[in-house]
């Protein structure tokens, strides 16, 4: 029987980065998907084959090179989630070297050693072919990595007892609550190992979908009254999560005081926007005051972004050209390149829209408007049951 699990990517609305430092992020899941397909081998050619299908890429280990390096798992406990210990990661690092992963795709290593250990810890020495494709582009502020653990995880774990899972939709089930806390536990176990110290809500959004303002590990759902349009731009610079979120802890351990203050301007920021997103909406007028505040918090976000020293010329062309519009903008994710939000507002002519897009594809960068706010991870079967 094949297995398939799909998690969505994400947008920061705003919190992003001072989230890890305590402070509130809103975040909202978009309709870009990364899909795991996890098929139990029956011909006895006792391998784990992991197949990267937009890159091309394909990498297998003989089940008994994995039993040797990780010798831990013969009884894998997939109801309780476990943090990859310094000498695991040691030993699966020797794995993914021997691997020769092209240079240009070495990037992709920490994600390829999440993936060893999440398969290992939750099922153990099962020989199967993992078959990973995705919509969202790499490294780019939407939540690729924490999309592929979630999508991964839920895979792994739809076939073990600890399964919590509603097949009440025909198609795609969903997780119940208890089999979504699991998924997004072991989601941000993988997480770690490609990230270091993520906050955890890349993962969370992505298991739980909708929107969310999430705190300390703490998730309370944000049940939105404003629909909300997002042109979002992806400025096609690649960066390194793990390196901007140290800097900013670096620039904390400077400025300490300074840093703190920006911080808890951030967390009344998301405050107040998540306040703002709930309010009820009784007219047009009201929905164009509620689009205006949330431009300028979104501004003042970017402008306390700028502080924390994640922006980058690439995000300030897209800020300078959305302006020229009168539209808003803000990075979203880690910055350093990759994404920007732009809220199109409702009475916003489409004229105006297509004329931004454009000015922003002549600058090389790829623009879409995603919808936001869907389902979270969700999963699927097909083929006979495997005796
Ligand atoms: C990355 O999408 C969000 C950051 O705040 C890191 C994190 O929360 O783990 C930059």
């Amino acid at each position: 029987m094949e297995v398939r699990a799909r998690a969505p990517g994400k947008i920061i609305l705003s919190g992003e980065h001072a989230v890890v430092h305590g402070a509130t992020a809103v975040a909202a899941s978009i309709n870009l998907h990364t899909t795991v397909s996890l098929l139990f081998s029956s011909d006895n050619d006792n391998m784990l084959q992991l197949n990267l299908k937009d890159m091309a890429l394909e990498f297998s280990w003989p089940i008994g090179r994995i039993k040797d390096t990780l010798p831990d798992f013969d009884a894998p406990s997939p109801s309780t989630p476990k943090c990859c210990s310094i000498e695991s990661l040691r030993a699966i690092a020797s794995l993914v070297n021997e691997l020769n992963i092209p240079e240009a795709k070495i990037a992709l290593a920490s994600g390829v050693s999440a993936f060893l250990w999440l398969y290992t810890a939750i099922q153990g020495y099962k020989p199967a072919t993992v078959t990973v494709t995705s919509e969202l582009p790499l490294g780019s502020g939407l939540g690729s990595s924490a999309a592929f653990c979630v999508s991964l995880s839920g895979a792994l774990l739809a076939l073990t007892a600890s399964a919590g899972l509603d097949y009440s939709n025909q198609g795609w089930a969903t997780y119940e609550e208890t089999g979504l806390d699991l998924v997004n536990k072991w989601a941000l176990e993988g997480e770690k190992i490609i990230h270091g110290k993520p906050s955890g809500i890349d993962n969370t959004v992505s298991t739980y979908g909708n929107m969310i303002k999430f705190r300390s590990g703490e998730l309370s759902r944000v049940k939105s009254n404003l629909p909300l349009r997002m042109l979002i731009t992806n400025t096609r610079v690649g960066r390194n999560t793990k390196a901007l979120v140290a800097g900013v802890s670096e620039r904390k351990l400077r400025h300490p005081d300074a840093m703190a203050s920006v911080f808890d301007a951030v967390d009344s920021i998301s405050k107040e926007l998540s306040a703002i997103i709930q309010t009820p909406a009784n007219d047009d007028i009201s929905v164009t005051e509620r689009e205006e505040k949330l431009e300028e918090l979104m501004e003042m976000n970017q402008g306390l972004l700028q502080c924390m020293g994640v922006s980058h010329a690439s995000i300030e062309t897209v800020l300078r050209t959305t302006l020229k519009y009168k539209l808003s903008s803000k990075l979203t994710g880690a910055g350093g390149g990759g994404c920007v939000l732009t809220l199109l507002p409702t009475l916003l002519s489409g004229i105006v829209v297509d004329k931004v897009i454009a000015e922003l594809e002549s600058c090389g960068f790829q623009c879409f408007i995603a919808g936001i706010g869907g389902n979270g991870v969700e999963v699927c079967f097909s083929g006979a049951p495997s005796s």
